[in-house]
């Protein structure tokens, strides 16, 4: 069966499936969007994303679509049409479609939406967490703003394929200061050589993401020690583990950083169950 997308209004073959070439979020990147892990045909850690999609939005001056009660009937069906039972749901809002003009169009817009669902192998997914991944470093080059989570991913796209290019799965962003912000599409933490949990604070230029603030709560709840404090490349190989948390990802532990064991190089117990322990907790605050 082939993949179906929803377009402003409509579910069509996803392959047929189009915007226009006008749409600010094509030309200008003035868009936002969001990912949901799917498990059992639902929603993962749903609150959390819809909450961050409100505040991109509002940091954009782009108003929500629709209320949000009928943005998940939407997005729950086209998982249901995908006939998807573990994936990923990915949801894109734009400014919506105006003659190219930097500033926003005047006589207003109505925003674009699209949805897109794709199915993930979750045997394949606990294999590669079991096998642990690299990741390189890449100077941070990206803009002030990384808090919204805007499709304006063009550093990523870099930064990920010069991870690609060297045999890695992810790269971390280093800033100015020699300390890692956080993945081309994830969160990265450590488990420091004196056994404490560490990523960074969200005052830096990061992403809040989603993934990364239900796994605080779950570690609060384990009773665990949790740092947001920096890290640089090189504590990383100095900690005890290292991983990397995301809708994609879940929590992925990290083996390497540029081609350097983290620690013994192998995967650790902490990362393995803090997997375990944030997949039964996001199922739990499926919809
Ligand atoms: N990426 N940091 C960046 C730059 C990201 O793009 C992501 C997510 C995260 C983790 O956020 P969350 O836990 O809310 O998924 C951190 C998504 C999955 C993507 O771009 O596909």
């Amino acid at each position: 069966m082939g993949r179906i997308a929803y377009v402003n209004g409509a579910f069509a073959p996803q392959a047929e499936a189009a915007v226009h070439i006008e749409d600010r979020g094509y030309q200008l990147a003035d868009a936002i969007y969001e990912v949901w892990a799917v498990f059992d045909g639902r929603l993962s850690d749903a609150e959390g994303h819809f909450a961050r999609l409100e505040r991109s939005l509002g940091e954009l001056r782009i108003d929500m679509p629709m209320s949000r009660k009928a943005l998940q009937l939407l997005l729950k069906e086209a998982v249901r049409r995908n006939r998807v039972h573990d994936g990923l749901c990915y949801l894109q809002v734009s400014r919506g479609v105006a003659p190219r003009d930097h500033a926003f169009p005047t006589n207003g817009a109505t925003p674009s939406v699209v949805i897109t669902v794709k199915a993930v192998d979750r045997a394949a997914a606990e294999a590669k967490a079991a096998k642990g991944v690299g990741v390189i470093t890449q100077p941070e080059n990206r803009w002030g703003r990384c808090d919204i989570k805007t499709v304006g991913l063009l550093p990523n796209a870099l930064a990920k394929q010069a991870a690609r290019e060297a045999g890695a799965y992810e790269a971390w962003f280093v800033d100015d200061l020699g300390l890692v912000t956080e993945g081309a599409s994830s969160n990265a933490w450590i488990v420091d050589r004196d056994g404490v949990l560490r990523t960074r604070d969200t005052n830096a230029n990061i992403l809040r993401g989603i993934t990364r603030h239900t796994l605080l709560e779950v570690m609060a709840g384990e009773g665990m020690r949790v740092e947001q404090r920096a890290f640089t490349p090189k504590e990383a190989l100095e900690a005890r583990e290292a991983f990397v948390t995301g809708a994609g990802s879940m929590v992925l532990p990290v083996v390497s950083v540029d081609g350097r064991p983290v620690g013994d190089g192998t995967v650790g117990p902490v990362a393995m169950k803090l997997r375990r322990l944030y997949i039964e907790r996001a199922k739990a605050l499926s919809v």
